[in-house]
Parts: C-alpha cells; sequence; structure tokens
C-alpha cells in the first residue's frame, strides 16, 4: 500500500459523478445495452453511441476509452465483463482482466480518478460477493504501482452491492 491510496464505496447512479472517467459494463457490440451501459448511454448522449460505433467492440476482459460527451465524467472506459457460466470458465480471471485493464488504460491516458459500476454482477450473474473481492484486490493493486490514478470510487446502484464492497474493502489486503 501506499500513501496515494483511496478506494471508497460510493452507492448511486455513477453517471452522476464528476470523476475523470467512469467505466461502463458494456458487451463486446459496445453499442449500448440496458442497465449500467444503458443508463450511460442516455445520460452521455448519442455522440457516445456514435463514437462507440466506429470501435469495432471490445473483446471480454479487455477496454477501449471514450470522451463523456454529456457526463460530468471527462471519460468513459469501456468493458466487457464475463457472463458467469458456473465459475469453471475463467469468469474470475475475465473479471479481474476487466479492473487491471480499465486501471491501465486510465493510467495510460493521465487520469486520477475513475469510478467503477459492479462489473458483471447484474445482467451477467456474476455472484456478487466474488466479485467485490476481485474488485478490491485489483483495484488496490494498480494504486500499489506506480501510476495516476489517486481516486478509485466503487459504485454500487442498491445497499446489497454497497455492503458486500464494504466488506471486501473492510478486509487486508
Ligand atoms: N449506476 C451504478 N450502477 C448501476 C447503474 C447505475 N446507473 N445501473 C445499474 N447498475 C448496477 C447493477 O445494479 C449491477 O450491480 O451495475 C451492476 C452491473 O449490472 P449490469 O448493468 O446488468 O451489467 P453486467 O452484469 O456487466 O451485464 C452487462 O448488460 O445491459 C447490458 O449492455 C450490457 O449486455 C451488457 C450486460
Amino acid at each position: 500500500m501506499t500513501n496515494r491510496e483511496s478506494i471508497r464505496v460510493w452507492q448511486g447512479d455513477i453517471t452522476t459523478l464528476a470523476v475523470d472517467a467512469i467505466v461502463n459494463a458494456a458487451n463486446s457490440s459496445l453499442l449500448g445495452g440496458g442497465g449500467v451501459d444503458g443508463a450511460i448511454h442516455r445520460a452521455a448522449g448519442p455522440d457516445l453511441t456514435a463514437f462507440c460505433a466506429g470501435l469495432g467492440g471490445c473483446p471480454t476482459g479487455a477496454a477501449r476509452i471514450t470522451p463523456g460527451f454529456r457526463l460530468p465524467a471527462r471519460h468513459v472506459i469501456h468493458t466487457v465483463g464475463p457472463v458467469w457460466r458456473g465459475g469453471e470458465h475463467g469468469e474470475a480471471a475475465a473479471l479481474a482482466d476487466c479492473y487491471r485493464n480499465s486501471l491501465a488504460l486510465a493510467d495510460a491516458h493521465g487520469l486520477r480518478s475513475i469510478a467503477f459500476p459492479a462489473i458483471s454482477c447484474g445482467v451477467y450473474g456474476f455472484p456478487p460477493e466474488t466479485a467485490a473481492h476481485i474488485a478490491v484486490a485489483n483495484c488496490r493493486a494498480a494504486l500499489a504501482g506506480p501510476g495516476t490514478i489517486e481516486e478509485i470510487v466503487l459504485a454500487a446502484f442498491d445497499q446489497r452491492m454497497a455492503l458486500l464492497l464494504s466488506e471486501a474493502l473492510g478486509q487486508p489486503a
């Protein structure tokens, strides 16, 4: 751990956060969908969807960056979480890749603050308690190394996810 470590849990709508980047739990088309993806595309406006259409999609575990358009966040980092298929299909490693690759992309762009939703914990069915530990472990690892990120917000839409993230954060690395 370093002095610049700051990870906090926050409950609410991620589209309201004025951070350098919010992360979108997208699908591999990057063309929008429901859940947090739909909320981000609605709040950012049609220019986001048009920009995403030019990116040619994104594989599971990878990340792509776009402007935030009408969002208070300057950028959106789109990542594609794994669909939960019982846990024996590399789901945990793929979810860790989402966090790692999103944070590496943020760092490559010199960003200082980033907010994550609970990637894969909605439609994609990833068990939220395990996902919370993966989120915290990979955020801690990123902050422990060199880089520009100073503040990571783990954004939970509901109280249950906020509690699970807080519990994971309360446990030592
Ligand atoms: N702010 C913060 N969190 C949100 C918001 C929001 N506005 N809306 C939903 N969430 C939370 C959900 O409660 C859930 O905990 O985001 C988490 C992720 O849920 P989903 O959005 O369903 O994402 P995921 O499980 O990764 O599924 C991705 O859903 O809509 C599609 O295009 C998307 O196909 C992709 C799939």
